[in-house]
């Protein structure tokens, strides 16, 4: 008897030990298709030289081709990364749709997204695309908004520089089906403070909505385009619970009302994840630029976790974008986070 307690209660804590989780996602704005071509995915594969070259063949060589090059070439390098590191969730900004279909083709039939076109909700203009590994994860539902006065329609805050949007989507884990988790990717404006502010706003008022109603783990994983420390946009500050939201379109509010629409709030992953477990770069942006021109530097992606907890930051690392013999993947780097979720 005394064994079969042992046994049953080994099982149990053996359970619960299981089900907390380790989950990579990578915040990657991958820069629109620029200098379109009819480049198949084939064709670029079949155009690579197999040849490993010499030293002596790249004496003066290195990092030379740091200019934009073309969509085509870029992404076999960049699906390699996400392949490589073993991605689960990866939030893509600003890839148009034959980035997002060449991108589903690379990472192979395990991969699918939630998402669509910024422009017209559909395919136009570009994407704030989840894309996640079915192998772990399987999606529950999702949905988008626009980071403006009418945020269930395709719409342009006044004075912002593009349409925005962001797109949520709520997934669980197949290893625990009842490790639930919602990541919100976006790509904020480059133009306007207050586009911005409404924007994090938008998205802090419905992350605390998902938050209550799942309670589980929210993820907010984009490029911000702003700086913690702006003196003239309050962005960061608004998601990161330091200001106030702003006033939000009035139906938008009474829809995603919760308990918690005043006090949930984001924090940086970055700042979460212990000292000793961070690594790579400080700058998540560096333009198409010398490895020796720093004058775009500046970290602008993020990945946030919500203040309701159920998450833990294990590990945060900013990547490379550009290798030694090769050429810029993007003008900015990719953003790893490692989260345990199911706790
Ligand atoms: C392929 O790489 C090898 C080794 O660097 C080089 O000698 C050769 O010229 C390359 N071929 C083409 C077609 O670029
Ligand atoms: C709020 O958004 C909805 C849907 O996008 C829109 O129909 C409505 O006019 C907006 N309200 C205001 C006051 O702008």
């Amino acid at each position: 008897m005394k064994y079969l307690i042992f046994v049953t209660l080994f099982g149990l804590l053996s359970f619960a030990a299981a089900s907390v989780s380790d989950l990579r996602m990578l915040t990657w704005a991958i820069r629109l298709d620029s200098k379109p071509d009819s480049i198949s995915v084939a064709q670029t594969i079949a155009g690579l030289n197999s040849s490993i070259p010499s030293d002596e063949d790249l004496t003066g060589s290195y990092y030379n081709d740091y200019k934009e090059v073309a969509w085509s070439t870029r992404r076999i390098a960049l699906a390699n990364e996400i392949l490589f590191n073993k991605v689960q969730i990866f939030a893509a900004q600003g890839g148009l749709t034959r980035q997002i279909s060449d991108l589903s083709t690379l990472l192979g039939s395990d991969w699918s997204y939630v998402g669509v076109g910024r422009d017209d909700g559909v395919s136009a203009g570009e994407w704030q695309v989840i894309f996640y590994n079915t192998v772990y994860i399987t999606e529950i539902d999702s949905d988008h908004f626009w980071l403006s006065d009418t945020p269930s329609e395709p719409s342009k805050y006044s004075g912002a520089g593009s349409i925005r949007m962001a797109t949520r989507g709520k997934f669980k884990l197949v290893a625990d089906e009842s490790a639930i988790f919602t990541v919100f990717s976006t790509h904020m404006d480059d133009v306007s403070d207050a586009a911005r502010e409404l924007g994090a706003s938008l998205i802090r008022y419905r992350a605390a909505y998902e938050a209550y109603n799942t309670d589980a783990p929210v993820f907010l994983l984009g490029c911000l385009n702003t700086e913690p420390d702006s003196s003239s946009d309050d962005a960061y500050e608004i998601a990161t619970g330091h200001s106030d939201i702003v006033s939000i379109n009035a139906t938008f509010s009474s829809t995603f009302s919760s308990a918690i629409k005043s006090s949930f709030y984001f924090l940086d992953l970055a700042e979460e994840t212990d000292a000793d477990m961070r690594s790579g770069h400080h700058s998540t942006v560096t333009g198409w630029t010398e490895p020796s021109d720093f004058s775009y530097y500046e970290r602008t992606s993020f990945a946030l976790g919500g203040s309701n907890g159920g998450w833990i930051a294990k590990r945060y690392r900013v990547g490379e974008n550009f290798f030694d013999t090769e050429y810029h993947m993007s003008n900015h780097r990719p953003l790893y986070v490692d989260v345990s979720i199911g706790l």
